[in-house]
Protein backbone atom coordinates (compact mmCIF):
# COMPACT_ATOMS: atom_id res chain seq x y z
CA UNK A 1 0.00 0.00 0.00
CA UNK A 2 3.24 2.60 1.01
CA UNK A 3 4.58 1.55 -1.74
CA UNK A 4 1.87 2.28 -4.34
CA UNK A 5 1.53 5.77 -2.93
CA UNK A 6 4.92 6.80 -3.85
CA UNK A 7 4.17 5.30 -7.64
CA UNK A 8 1.56 8.04 -7.67
CA UNK A 9 3.58 10.44 -6.16
CA UNK A 10 6.42 9.79 -8.68
CA UNK A 11 3.56 10.02 -11.89
CA UNK A 12 2.02 13.09 -10.57
CA UNK A 13 5.29 14.95 -10.47
CA UNK A 14 6.12 13.13 -13.45
CA UNK A 15 2.77 14.30 -15.22
CA UNK A 16 4.26 18.05 -15.28
CA UNK A 17 6.31 16.91 -17.97
CA UNK A 18 5.40 13.90 -19.19
CA UNK A 19 4.07 15.39 -22.80
CA UNK A 20 7.36 17.90 -22.97
CA UNK A 21 9.58 14.30 -22.25
CA UNK A 22 7.50 11.91 -24.69
CA UNK A 23 7.93 14.58 -27.13
CA UNK A 24 11.62 14.90 -27.02
CA UNK A 25 12.68 11.64 -27.56
CA UNK A 26 9.40 10.02 -29.38
CA UNK A 27 9.70 8.89 -33.46
CA UNK A 28 5.86 9.03 -33.32
CA UNK A 29 5.22 12.74 -33.43
CA UNK A 30 2.01 12.31 -35.45
CA UNK A 31 0.33 9.56 -33.36
CA UNK A 32 0.28 7.35 -35.85
CA UNK A 33 1.09 4.68 -33.35
CA UNK A 34 -1.54 5.27 -31.13
CA UNK A 35 -3.72 5.52 -34.25
CA UNK A 36 -2.97 2.06 -35.24
CA UNK A 37 -3.98 0.65 -32.11
CA UNK A 38 -6.75 2.01 -31.80
CA UNK A 39 -8.13 0.28 -35.20
CA UNK A 40 -7.00 -3.03 -34.45
CA UNK A 41 -9.80 -2.82 -31.71
CA UNK A 42 -12.66 -2.83 -34.27
CA UNK A 43 -15.00 -0.43 -32.27
CA UNK A 44 -18.29 0.71 -33.75
CA UNK A 45 -20.02 3.94 -32.93
CA UNK A 46 -22.08 3.59 -29.37
CA UNK A 47 -19.75 0.99 -27.86
CA UNK A 48 -18.01 2.15 -24.79
CA UNK A 49 -14.21 1.93 -24.30
CA UNK A 50 -11.49 1.96 -21.75
CA UNK A 51 -7.56 3.05 -21.90
CA UNK A 52 -6.33 1.43 -18.76
CA UNK A 53 -2.81 3.73 -17.33
CA UNK A 54 -4.30 6.45 -19.27
CA UNK A 55 -1.34 8.98 -18.12
CA UNK A 56 -2.04 12.59 -20.27
CA UNK A 57 -4.64 10.56 -22.48
CA UNK A 58 -2.85 10.28 -25.86
CA UNK A 59 -5.41 7.28 -27.18
CA UNK A 60 -8.46 9.05 -26.00
CA UNK A 61 -8.93 11.19 -28.70
CA UNK A 62 -8.83 7.95 -31.23
CA UNK A 63 -11.25 5.66 -29.22
CA UNK A 64 -13.43 8.79 -29.18
CA UNK A 65 -13.26 9.44 -33.44
CA UNK A 66 -14.31 5.55 -33.56
CA UNK A 67 -17.06 5.48 -30.97
CA UNK A 68 -18.82 8.71 -31.58
CA UNK A 69 -20.79 11.41 -29.79
CA UNK A 70 -23.32 8.21 -29.05
CA UNK A 71 -20.36 5.59 -27.28
CA UNK A 72 -18.39 6.44 -24.47
CA UNK A 73 -14.44 6.49 -24.20
CA UNK A 74 -12.86 6.15 -20.40
CA UNK A 75 -9.52 6.87 -19.64
CA UNK A 76 -8.39 5.63 -15.95
CA UNK A 77 -5.05 6.62 -14.09
CA UNK A 78 -4.56 5.99 -10.36
CA UNK A 79 -2.39 9.43 -11.01
CA UNK A 80 -4.50 12.59 -9.85
CA UNK A 81 -1.87 14.26 -11.82
CA UNK A 82 -1.71 12.97 -14.92
CA UNK A 83 -5.50 12.77 -15.28
CA UNK A 84 -5.70 16.27 -14.72
CA UNK A 85 -3.50 16.72 -17.69
CA UNK A 86 -5.27 14.40 -20.01
CA UNK A 87 -8.38 16.56 -18.72
CA UNK A 88 -6.48 19.88 -19.13
CA UNK A 89 -5.64 18.48 -22.60
CA UNK A 90 -8.97 16.98 -24.25
CA UNK A 91 -11.87 17.36 -21.56
CA UNK A 92 -13.11 20.85 -23.56
CA UNK A 93 -12.49 19.11 -27.17
CA UNK A 94 -14.75 15.82 -26.64
CA UNK A 95 -17.19 15.68 -23.88
CA UNK A 96 -17.75 12.51 -23.92
CA UNK A 97 -14.31 11.18 -22.77
CA UNK A 98 -14.71 10.24 -18.60
CA UNK A 99 -11.61 10.01 -16.46
CA UNK A 100 -11.32 7.94 -13.52
CA UNK A 101 -9.11 7.44 -10.84
CA UNK A 102 -8.53 3.82 -9.95
CA UNK A 103 -5.93 1.42 -9.45
CA UNK A 104 -5.92 -1.02 -12.69
CA UNK A 105 -6.24 -3.97 -10.20
CA UNK A 106 -9.77 -2.58 -9.22
CA UNK A 107 -11.67 -1.67 -12.21
CA UNK A 108 -14.66 0.11 -10.91
CA UNK A 109 -17.07 -1.75 -14.16
CA UNK A 110 -19.88 -4.29 -13.72
CA UNK A 111 -19.06 -7.39 -15.99
CA UNK A 112 -19.15 -7.76 -19.30
CA UNK A 113 -19.73 -4.26 -19.64
CA UNK A 114 -17.11 -3.13 -22.27
CA UNK A 115 -16.74 -3.76 -25.69
CA UNK A 116 -12.88 -2.75 -25.86
CA UNK A 117 -10.07 -1.87 -23.45
CA UNK A 118 -6.50 -0.57 -24.64
CA UNK A 119 -3.21 0.04 -22.52
CA UNK A 120 -0.18 1.51 -24.30
CA UNK A 121 3.24 1.71 -23.37
CA UNK A 122 2.26 1.36 -19.78
CA UNK A 123 1.78 -2.41 -18.64
CA UNK A 124 5.66 -2.94 -18.63
CA UNK A 125 5.21 -0.78 -15.15
CA UNK A 126 3.16 -2.33 -13.32
CA UNK A 127 4.40 -3.68 -10.58
CA UNK A 128 4.08 -6.95 -7.93
CA UNK A 129 1.16 -8.82 -8.53
CA UNK A 130 -0.79 -6.00 -10.39
CA UNK A 131 -0.26 -7.02 -14.35
CA UNK A 132 -2.00 -10.59 -13.35
CA UNK A 133 -4.62 -9.01 -11.28
CA UNK A 134 -5.34 -6.35 -14.09
CA UNK A 135 -5.58 -8.78 -16.77
CA UNK A 136 -8.31 -10.88 -14.48
CA UNK A 137 -10.45 -7.24 -13.68
CA UNK A 138 -9.90 -6.53 -17.88
CA UNK A 139 -11.26 -10.25 -18.97
CA UNK A 140 -14.37 -9.67 -16.41
CA UNK A 141 -14.82 -6.36 -17.65
CA UNK A 142 -14.88 -7.05 -21.33
CA UNK A 143 -17.60 -8.96 -23.32
CA UNK A 144 -17.12 -11.55 -24.92
CA UNK A 145 -15.22 -11.53 -28.04
CA UNK A 146 -14.09 -8.15 -27.58
CA UNK A 147 -10.72 -7.10 -27.49
CA UNK A 148 -7.67 -6.04 -24.71
CA UNK A 149 -5.15 -4.24 -26.62
CA UNK A 150 -1.71 -4.17 -24.98
CA UNK A 151 0.96 -2.17 -27.00
CA UNK A 152 4.69 -1.73 -25.42
CA UNK A 153 7.89 -1.55 -27.04
CA UNK A 154 9.74 -4.33 -28.46
CA UNK A 155 13.27 -5.06 -27.39
CA UNK A 156 15.78 -2.54 -29.39
CA UNK A 157 18.27 -3.59 -31.88
CA UNK A 158 20.92 -0.78 -30.80
CA UNK A 159 22.87 -1.85 -28.03
CA UNK A 160 22.81 1.41 -26.15
CA UNK A 161 18.93 1.78 -27.05
CA UNK A 162 18.65 -1.87 -25.55
CA UNK A 163 20.14 -1.12 -22.43
CA UNK A 164 18.24 2.26 -21.76
CA UNK A 165 14.87 0.39 -23.00
CA UNK A 166 16.47 -2.73 -19.97
CA UNK A 167 17.09 0.07 -17.27
CA UNK A 168 13.82 1.39 -17.28
CA UNK A 169 11.49 -2.00 -17.61
CA UNK A 170 14.16 -2.80 -14.46
CA UNK A 171 13.70 0.49 -12.26
CA UNK A 172 10.03 0.76 -13.90
CA UNK A 173 8.54 -2.24 -13.35
CA UNK A 174 11.13 -3.99 -10.97
CA UNK A 175 11.13 -8.04 -11.81
CA UNK A 176 7.70 -8.39 -12.82
CA UNK A 177 8.57 -6.79 -16.19
CA UNK A 178 11.10 -8.67 -16.70
CA UNK A 179 9.66 -12.04 -15.87
CA UNK A 180 7.17 -10.91 -18.52
CA UNK A 181 9.36 -9.93 -21.74
CA UNK A 182 9.29 -12.07 -24.12
CA UNK A 183 6.67 -14.41 -22.00
CA UNK A 184 3.17 -12.15 -22.64
CA UNK A 185 1.69 -14.89 -24.74
CA UNK A 186 2.05 -17.42 -22.08
CA UNK A 187 0.75 -14.84 -19.22
CA UNK A 188 -2.05 -13.56 -21.51
CA UNK A 189 -3.42 -17.00 -22.18
CA UNK A 190 -4.20 -17.64 -18.71
CA UNK A 191 -6.70 -14.73 -19.21
CA UNK A 192 -7.76 -15.01 -22.20
CA UNK A 193 -9.04 -17.58 -25.23
CA UNK A 194 -7.77 -15.52 -28.27
CA UNK A 195 -4.16 -13.80 -28.10
CA UNK A 196 -2.39 -12.86 -31.54
CA UNK A 197 0.80 -10.76 -31.39
CA UNK A 198 1.06 -8.27 -34.14
CA UNK A 199 3.94 -5.78 -34.83
CA UNK A 200 3.05 -1.62 -35.43
CA UNK A 201 4.13 -0.52 -39.07
CA UNK A 202 6.43 1.37 -38.22
CA UNK A 203 8.11 -1.11 -36.12
CA UNK A 204 9.86 -0.69 -32.48
CA UNK A 205 6.57 -1.13 -30.64
CA UNK A 206 4.47 -4.75 -30.72
CA UNK A 207 0.46 -5.04 -29.91
CA UNK A 208 -1.18 -8.25 -28.51
CA UNK A 209 -4.61 -8.40 -28.78
CA UNK A 210 -6.53 -10.56 -26.45
CA UNK A 211 -9.77 -11.83 -26.67
CA UNK A 212 -12.50 -13.97 -24.33
C1 LIG B 1 4.07 5.55 -19.25
S1 LIG B 1 2.73 6.27 -18.44
C2 LIG B 1 1.39 6.47 -19.52
C3 LIG B 1 1.41 5.98 -20.89
C4 LIG B 1 0.18 6.35 -21.70
N1 LIG B 1 -0.71 5.21 -21.76
C5 LIG B 1 0.59 6.76 -23.11
O1 LIG B 1 0.29 6.05 -24.07
O2 LIG B 1 1.21 7.83 -23.22
C6 LIG B 1 2.15 4.98 -17.39
C7 LIG B 1 0.90 5.35 -16.62
O3 LIG B 1 0.47 4.22 -15.86
C8 LIG B 1 -0.12 4.70 -14.67
N2 LIG B 1 -0.14 3.59 -13.69
C9 LIG B 1 0.92 2.90 -13.21
N3 LIG B 1 0.51 1.96 -12.34
C10 LIG B 1 -0.85 2.05 -12.28
C11 LIG B 1 -1.85 1.34 -11.56
N4 LIG B 1 -1.54 0.35 -10.72
N5 LIG B 1 -3.14 1.68 -11.75
C12 LIG B 1 -3.49 2.71 -12.60
N6 LIG B 1 -2.58 3.43 -13.29
C13 LIG B 1 -1.26 3.10 -13.14
C14 LIG B 1 0.76 5.87 -14.26
O4 LIG B 1 0.12 6.77 -13.39
C15 LIG B 1 1.08 6.50 -15.62
O5 LIG B 1 0.19 7.53 -15.95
Amino acid sequence: MGTRKYRRKYYDFFSHFYDAFIALHSRDQSGELRKFLVQQAKLKPGDIALDICTGTGSVLPNLHEHVGAEGLVVGLDFSHGMLRAARDRWGHKSPQICYIEADVAHLPFGDNFLEGVTCSHAFYELKGDTQERALREIGRILKKGKPFLMMEHDVPDNPVIKFLFYLRIYFMGSGKAMEILGREQVVFQKYFAQVQRICTPSGGSKIFICRK
